[in-house]
């Protein structure tokens, strides 16, 4: 679920600094998001420069954007390791741990971002929380033959699953798995994000949660000016 904040100039400013940890040669995982469509579009400049860097999409609306920016793709099936992945986030703590999601392609986002040697995270400041799951909800992608049972064993562990519904279209969303998103709210700050990860995944056909954590070495956070390199507190 996307929040509306239109922060464009702080995610123009994180998006492009993202590349200046590319290196000429690379093969790069690319998440999905508008913060991440400028990382794209300074990608493109590069190759448009001579470089040599081939990139992992996330999500078919990714490897669209690199298509258009030049950007060569690889199948992700055929891929064990990238030298760098780089994504959005909906929420960031000062862990470096985060909520991915907001476009329901987190999966996907997850296998590529456990590939790679380095992943950061690129978000405007109004990313960062000082806890998880407050603010917004937990996605987690659901097959569909599971999802009465997901949500009875979501709501024993706490949380409020909800349906996300498609915007331009009537029903709900259907990721590009073919399975559905429930966006999870908590009354209360769940006080083990590990625990609750594991929870989650233990429930039958619950795929993946939107949980990333202790995955990001780096977070690129843009203010209106400037960007601020954040490291994971200990
Ligand atoms: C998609 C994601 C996105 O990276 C996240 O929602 C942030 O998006 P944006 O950069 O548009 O704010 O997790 O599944």
């Amino acid at each position: 679920m996307k929040s509306v904040s239109a922060n464009t100039q702080s995610k123009k400013l994180a998006g492009r600094k993202a590349a200046d940890f590319v290196e000429d040669g690379m093969q790069i995982g690319i998440g999905t998001g508008s913060t991440v469509a400028f990382f794209i579009e300074e990608l493109g400049r590069r190759i448009r420069q001579g470089w040599q860097i081939r990139g992992a999409a996330t999500s078919c609306y990714t490897r669209l954007l690199c298509h258009r920016s030049g950007i060569p793709i690889m199948d992700s099936m055929t891929l064990d390791h990238l030298d760098l992945a780089v994504d959005g986030a909906d929420e960031i703590d000062p862990s470096l741990n985060a909520i991915k999601g907001g476009g329901a392609a987190h999966t996907c986002e997850k296998v590529i971002a456990s590939m790679a040697d380095e992943f950061i995270l690129i978000a405007d400041e109004s990313k960062l929380v000082s806890g998880l799951c407050m603010h917004h909800p937990l996605p987690v992608e659901v097959i569909p033959a599971a999802l009465s049972l997901a949500e009875k064993r979501i709501r024993s562990l706490g949380g409020t699953p909800c349906i996300r519904r498609a915007v331009c279209k009537d029903g709900p969303v259907i990721t590009e798995n073919g399975n559905f998103i429930l966006d999870i709210t908590f009354q209360t700050a769940p006080e083990d994000l590990e625990l609750l990860d594991i929870q989650l995944k233990k429930i039958p056909g619950l795929l993946e949660t939107g949980l990333f954590l202790g995955m990001a070495q780096k977070a690129l956070i843009g203010s209106v000016d400037s960007v601020h390199i954040l490291l994971p507190e200990a």
